[in-house]
C-alpha cells in the first residue's frame, strides 16, 4: 500500500512537471494553418468498400495525411506558385474536372483529361495514368510537378522551395520522424492524402446492402437501379471491365476513341507507348464509374459530353479501327435499356471523398 502512494506520488510529480513545460509552450497559441488542418483519424472506409487503409501495405497515418493534405492544395510546388494538384483534380467534381483536357502553368494545355483518383488506394492492377506509366501514387505524385505543361517546376527546385519555408520541417517531423524534406517523403504524403478520397454509400450500394434483409421492400428507385445493374452486368457486359468495388479491371482497351477514321489513324497510341505491344495501340485505361455523373466530359480526350452519349457509343460497338477490343460489339440495347444504364451510373454517386482547400498553408 505504502509502495502504492509513492509511486502515485511520483506518478503526480512528474505529470505537474510536464504541465509546466506544456504551459510553457502552449503560450503561444498553436499556428493558425493548424487549425485550418487538424490531425484527423483515418477516415473509415464507407458502405460498398470492402478494404481499410489500416490494412494496406504501407499504411497512410494522421500525420502523413495531414502534411499530404497541404502538400495537395500547395501551390507553391509549381515554379510560378499558380497551381497545385487541385487546380486540375478538383474535389467537387470528384477530383476530376470539367473541361476535356487540363489546362496548366501559362495557360498550356494538355492532351487528356485530368482522371479521378477516388479509391485509388485498392487497385486490381497497380496503374496509374490512362496509359498505366506509374506503378504506384507514390511514382504517379512527381509527375506532374516536372511536367512542363503542368506545374512546369523541376523536382529539386520544388524540394528546395519547400524547405525554404521554414515551418513545413516540423510536418515532416510529425509524419517521418525527422525534418529532412525528400522527394520519396513529399510523394508519399500526397498519395497518403488522396488514398484517405474514398466513395461509397452510394444509392447502389445501400440498395446492394439492403435488398436481401427481411424486412427488404422494393422502392421505385430501387426497382430502377436492380434493372440497370442486370443490364450493366447482363445483355450490356459493361462488368468485362468495369468490376469490383471501384467498377474497374485497371486494365487497358481500345473503344475506337480518338480514331480519325478519314486520316486512319489514332490521336493518342495510348498504352501502346508504354507496352509497345501492337494490341495496345489506342487502348486507355478503364476509369472508374463511381461519381462518374460529376465530371463530364467522357474519355480519355473529353471527346463525349453526357453518359447517354457514352453508353450509345457502346450501343453501336464502339469506333472501327483495327485495334478495337474483341470486348467490344453491337448490343442492340432499345432507348429505354440506354436510359435505365445512365440511371444506373447515376445511382454510383456516393460519398466520404469531399475536402475543400485549406484555408491557410505554413508560411
Ligand atoms: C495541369 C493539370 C494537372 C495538374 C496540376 C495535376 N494533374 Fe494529375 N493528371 C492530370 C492529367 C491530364 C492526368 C492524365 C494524364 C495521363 O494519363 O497521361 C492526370 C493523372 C493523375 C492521376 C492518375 C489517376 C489514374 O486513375 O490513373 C493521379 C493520381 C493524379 N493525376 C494526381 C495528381 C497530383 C497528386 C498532382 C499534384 C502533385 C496532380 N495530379 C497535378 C492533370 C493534372
Ligand atoms: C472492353 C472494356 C470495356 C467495356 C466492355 C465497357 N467499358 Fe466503359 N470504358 C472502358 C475504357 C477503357 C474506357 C476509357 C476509354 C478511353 O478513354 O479511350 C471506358 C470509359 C467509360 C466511361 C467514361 C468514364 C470517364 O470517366 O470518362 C463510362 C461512363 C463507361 N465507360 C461506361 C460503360 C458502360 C455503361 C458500359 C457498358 C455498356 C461500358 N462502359 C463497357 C472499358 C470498357
Amino acid at each position: 500500500m505504502k509502495k502504492y502512494l509513492m509511486a502515485m506520488a511520483m506518478v503526480a510529480s512528474m505529470f505537474a512537471v510536464g504541465q509546466v513545460i506544456a504551459d510553457e509552450t502552449t503560450t503561444s497559441a498553436p499556428p493558425a494553418w493548424e487549425k485550418e488542418n487538424p490531425i484527423k483519424p483515418l477516415p473509415k472506409p464507407p458502405l460498398g468498400i470492402e478494404s481499410t487503409l489500416q490494412s494496406l501495405k504501407n499504411p497512410p497515418t494522421p500525420e502523413t495525411v495531414r502534411l499530404g493534405r497541404w502538400l495537395y492544395f500547395d501551390k507553391r510546388l509549381s515554379s510560378d506558385n499558380t497551381i497545385s494538384c487541385a487546380t486540375c483534380h478538383l474535389p467537387e467534381y470528384a477530383f476530376s474536372e470539367l473541361t476535356p483536357v487540363s489546362t496548366g502553368i501559362h495557360g498550356k494545355k494538355g492532351n487528356r483529361k485530368a482522371p479521378s483518383f477516388i479509391n485509388q488506394a485498392w487497385t486490381i492492377y497497380p496503374h496509374f495514368f490512362w496509359d498505366g506509366r506509374a506503378g504506384s501514387l507514390e511514382e504517379q505524385a512527381l509527375g506532374p510537378v516536372a511536367n512542363p505543361i503542368e506545374m512546369g517546376n523541376t523536382v529539386e527546385d520544388m524540394i528546395a522551395s519547400l524547405s525554404d519555408i521554414k515551418p513545413y520541417a516540423a510536418y515532416f517531423k510529425e509524419a517521418f520522424g525527422t525534418e529532412e524534406i525528400t522527394k520519396d517523403r513529399v510523394a508519399k504524403a500526397i498519395a497518403d492524402y488522396e488514398r484517405t478520397r474514398m466513395s461509397g454509400n452510394s444509392a447502389y450500394d445501400q440498395w446492394q446492402e439492403n435488398r436481401f434483409k427481411d424486412a427488404y421492400v422494393e422502392s421505385k428507385e430501387d426497382a430502377i437501379i436492380k434493372k440497370g445493374f442486370e443490364l450493366f452486368n447482363g445483355k450490356a457486359e459493361c462488368n468485362q471491365c468495369h468490376l469490383g468495388q471501384n467498377f474497374t479491371d485497371s486494365l487497358f482497351h481500345n473503344l475506337g476513341i480518338g480514331w480519325d477514321a478519314k486520316e486512319e489513324k489514332l490521336a493518342d497510341i495510348g498504352r501502346y507507348e508504354v507496352s509497345k505491344k501492337e494490341e495496345d495501340k489506342g487502348a486507355f485505361k478503364t476509369p472508374t464509374l463511381r461519381d462518374v455523373t460529376k465530371h463530364p466530359p467522357y474519355m480519355h480526350d473529353g471527346s463525349i459530353k453526357t453518359l447517354k452519349e457514352v453508353v450509345e457509343h457502346y450501343n453501336i460497338g464502339g469506333h472501327a479501327n483495327p485495334h478495337l477490343s474483341t470486348k467490344i460489339k453491337k448490343l442492340n440495347l432499345t432507348d429505354e435499356e440506354v436510359g435505365l444504364l445512365v440511371k444506373f451510373m447515376e445511382a454510383l454517386d456516393g460519398e466520404g471523398y469531399m475536402d475543400v482547400e485549406p484555408k491557410a498553408f505554413p508560411k
